[in-house]
């Protein structure tokens, strides 16, 4: 069983406008909404794959309700607990030129009374057999050793996690050596005090690193370039697969996605790193989060090229 958490959740919110007029009276040509949030995100591409999860987290007002619809729609489970305030509606406003304007609301502040109440949620699920996907920012009011903790917790009962997460959020998390993790190479050299662009040698030797420090499987992935992945008994680097891109967002929630899905379905490494990289790149090909159809994927795993790593 899969659960993602999101603690910040978001209703991305998608308006086209002919241009921007800072002062003015802007008429919306089109508009459109989904739910978001980098668990959520994670939630539809499984569901896309074939696969199930439950979604949790934090979510608040008439945003929130309207993001537990969208799920509901989509058949995922929802289980979230309820918070005072407002879920934040983060609109894209793009122009006809291709300029984008992002306006991100805040979201509420969660006391530790609400941060308590998803833990003891979270803990019912909590057992041999399930995965939780921690993934993205946290709201206000929540410490930064958030996923370190909740990781330990999950771990006492005898489940699995998957991190994917920047910064001190990451750098905490793996005192408690998740399971899985998903660095971008930007984080991961964040993390190794890198202020260059490492060489895949130098980035494989970091992951390398925090898997001998317990944490089974590192996927580094490096946008346009493809990927470096350490997976149980196999460390590959494959070549980003050649699709038409029409937005990258989400490319890296794709691929978490496929490394849940895969280790609920037990695939093999093989197996897995093929559909890490049919899965995210599958997502560039759809605008947006917008998760990537099961057949694109199925179509795009042929092309998916691994060259081994050596020690
Ligand atoms: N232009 C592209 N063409 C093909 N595949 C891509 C492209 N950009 C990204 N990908 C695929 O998506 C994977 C994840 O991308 P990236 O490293 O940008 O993730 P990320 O920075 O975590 O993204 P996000 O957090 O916005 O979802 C890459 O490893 C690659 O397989
Ligand atoms: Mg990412």
């Amino acid at each position: 069983m899969i659960v993602t958490v999101t603690m910040n959740p978001a209703i991305d919110k998608t308006v086209e406008i002919d241009s921007l007029q800072p002062g003015g009276l802007n008429r919306i040509k089109k508009v459109e909404y989904d739910a978001g949030g980098k668990g959520i995100n994670v939630s539809k591409t499984i569901k896309e794959l074939g696969g199930e999860s439950v979604a949790m987290g934090f979510l608040g007002g008439n945003a929130g309700r309207t993001i537990e619809n969208v799920l509901k729609e989509k058949e995922i489970q929802g289980s979230f607990v309820w918070v005072q305030g407002e879920t934040r509606t983060n609109t894209k406003v793009f122009e006809q030129n291709g300029e984008v304007t992002e306006l991100n609301e805040p979201g509420p502040v969660i006391g530790e009374g609400k941060m308590e109440e998803l833990k003891t949620r979270l803990l019912e699920y909590a057992k041999p057999g399930v995965l939780f996907v921690l993934s993205g920012s946290i709201p206000s009011g929540v410490e930064r050793t958030i996923y370190r903790d909740i990781i330990c917790l999950v771990h006492e009962k005898g489940a699995k996690a998957l991190l994917d997460a920047d910064g001190d959020l990451f750098k905490y998390a793996l005192e408690a050596a998740p399971d899985i993790i998903k660095p971008n190479r930007v984080e991961l050299e964040g993390y190794a005090g890198i202020d260059y662009r490492a060489s895949d040698r130098e980035l494989y030797d970091i992951a390398k690193g925090l898997m001998d420090k317990g944490i089974g499987t590192v996927a580094v992935s490096m946008g346009g370039s493809g990927a470096v992945l350490l997976l149980p008994g196999r460390s590959v680097r494959c070549p980003a697969l050649s699709v038409k891109a029409h937005s990258t967002v989400g490319a890296g929630d794709a691929m978490v996605a496929a490394l849940a899905y895969s280790w609920e379905m037990g695939l093999d490494s093989v197996e897995t790193a093929r559909l890490c990289m049919a899965a995210s790149a599958g997502a560039v090909t759809t605008i947006g989060t917008k998760p990537p159809s099961r057949e694109t994927v199925e179509e795009l795993k042929k092309q998916v090229i691994m060259e081994e790593i050596g020690e």
